[in-house]
């Protein structure tokens, strides 16, 4: 049912914890079934370079590892690149998910972006191309075609 991939992210994630004094944090969670991911990013202000990311899940496997593989895709790209790592780029790295467990990645493009936004509120910049995340996505979710 999931890839080698999912399940290794899931056993060994990476980037388990948490940043001090971190440049930017953003918590989502999903209503429905109740998981919330935490993601922390320390980003160089000079070359909007993301140096670290870490995350904290309370949530099931596949939010595990994709938190898990979302940090290790954003990190070392600047904040414009790293709103390119969608919930399906991250899916892709995974070699996908089963269609109920979709949602769980798009927990994690979110968290990105939570995290981006408030990096970007601290910082008094816009980034081009970024929303104001919701805290929530289950909303979202039910109207989103997969
Ligand atoms: Fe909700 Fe995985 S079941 S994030």
């Amino acid at each position: 049912m999931y890839s080698e991939k999912v399940m290794d992210h899931f056993q060994n994630p990476r980037n388990v914890g948490e940043i001090e004094e971190a440049s930017g944090v953003g918590t989502v969670g999903n209503a429905k079934c109740g998981d919330i991911m935490r993601m922390y990013l320390d980003i160089d202000e000079e070359t909007q370079i993301i140096r670290e990311a870490k995350f904290k899940t309370f949530g099931c496997g596949a939010a595990v590892a994709t938190s898990s593989m979302a940090t290790e895709l954003v990190k070392g790209k600047t904040v414009e690149e790293a709103l390119k790592v969608t919930n399906k780029a991250v899916m892709e790295a995974l070699d996908g998910l089963p269609p109920v467990k979709v949602h769980c990645s798009l927990l994690a493009e979110e968290a990105i972006h939570a995290a981006l936004w408030d990096y970007a509120e601290k910082h008094h910049i816009k980034i081009e191309g970024l929303q104001k995340p919701k805290s929530d996505i289950s909303e979202e979710e039910e109207n989103e075609e997969w």
